[in-house]
């Protein structure tokens, strides 16, 4: 019996002394952990959410990050990426554009859509309604579609948005075709879009498609919201240039604009200085898709107003809404009807342009709402 208790009791000491053991090794790590607490919002490089890289530079911004961002591509076959610049007071045109062309449309066409945001401070932005940043947040925690930039909302600031939108597109869904940069006052047909650039274009590289802008002129009047000095852009014309209205780039120039970036003095007409000046120091080609835009909004009202307007697709691929939000609800909702019930093409002595009696005289002084001056289209 006691020697049989012996051995029973061994065994039990030894977990004793094993327990023991293990509880001070538990208690020394949470001391430490409780010692070592105050640096938990610095995580070691291991734990970083890519999302949220610590320091990335943007041009010549070496602190730029994201406040918010979102990985919409994933490993998803995605074709066409679509970046839309936005002003963090505008979101009723957001929610025009994830009501009238629903992300469940663009996930089935092989499309994602985000909202390119920066910092906006109300006392900056005062021609702007105050736009709480907490307000922006729920906004995306509804929608998970906002990237924005850590740097301030100004029209001068709209190259490192431009920039920021290629890098995030090349950077979280390096498997895309084509980015689409458009504006949120511009109505853009993205089925339309689409289909002419998986018909035509869908194996080119090292391209721009849109409205192709030729010999365009600095502004060199001093009063205007748009001059440029002969210090910042000292060339009589610009390189040709897309109109950042809505063009197409395929992502390796997207990649090699993004790279060049970083080696050339900031400019902030944005549309000038991405796709003319880096596009032409990379060698990237451009192409004017000129005919499938229009500069009037008349055109646009042609466009679902005129006779049998339900059967036929939009003349257009874009066209000013010129802040209108009613033009972009009826252009985009009637693009919607021609994707779900498919519509015809317009004959050609039914054309809007031939047909439609509302448009006014072209405006001969420059485009008010574009980042850039147009003076000559192709
Ligand atoms: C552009 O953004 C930077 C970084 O936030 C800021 O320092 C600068 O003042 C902004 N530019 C303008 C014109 O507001």
């Amino acid at each position: 019996m006691m020697v049989r208790q012996i051995v029973w009791c061994q065994p039990g000491r030894l977990m004793v002394v094993l327990s023991m053991v293990v509880g001070v090794m538990f208690l020394v790590g949470m001391w430490q952990n409780l010692l070592t607490a105050h640096t938990v919002n610095t995580p070691s490089p291991l734990s970083v959410n890519p999302l949220y890289p610590s320091r990335i530079p943007l041009m010549d911004l070496p602190d730029f990050t994201y406040i918010i961002n979102n990985d919409v591509c994933g490993k998803e076959d995605v074709f066409i990426t679509v970046i839309i610049h936005t002003h963090p007071a505008n979101s009723i045109e957001r929610d025009i554009m994830r009501q009238n062309v629903p992300s469940e449309h663009l996930r089935d066409l092989g499309m994602r859509r985000v909202f390119l945001l920066a910092r906006a401070e109300w006392q900056d932005q005062k021609l702007y309604q105050k736009t709480p940043q907490w307000s922006i947040n729920k906004e995306n925690m509804e929608y998970h579609d906002i990237i924005q930039g850590n740097f301030k909302e100004h029209y001068h600031n709209l190259t490192y948005k431009h920039i920021m939108g290629l890098q995030w597109a090349t950077n979280y869904c390096p498997q895309t075709k084509y980015i689409i940069k458009m504006d949120d006052d511009i109505a853009v047909d993205l089925y339309q879009f689409r289909d002419r650039l998986k018909y035509r274009f869908e194996d080119r590289e090292n391209l721009i498609l849109g409205l192709l802008q030729v010999e365009a002129k600095p502004v060199r009047k001093k009063e205007s919201k748009w001059y440029v000095s002969l210090e910042d852009y000292p060339e009589k014309y610009y390189a040709p240039f897309m109109s950042g209205w809505a063009y197409a780039m395929t992502v390796d120039a997207a990649r090699a604009i993004v790279e060049e970036s970083h080696r050339w003095p900031y400019f902030w007409i944005d549309d000038v200085h991405v796709t003319g000046t880096l596009a032409e120091k990379v060698g990237v080609k451009r192409e004017g898709l000129n005919r499938f835009y229009t500069l009037h909004v008349d055109h646009l009202h042609c466009c679902v107003e005129l006779p049998n307007s339900a059967d036929y697709y939009c003349d257009f691929l874009a066209g000013p809404s010129e802040g209108d939000p009613d033009v972009l609800v009826k252009v985009l909702s009637h693009a919607r009807s021609c994707y779900v019930d498919p519509c015809q093409r317009r004959p050609p002595e039914a054309s809007v342009t031939k047909t439609c009696v509302r448009a006014k005289i072209p405006p001969l002084a420059p485009l008010g709402k574009g980042h850039g001056e147009i003076v000559k289209i192709t």
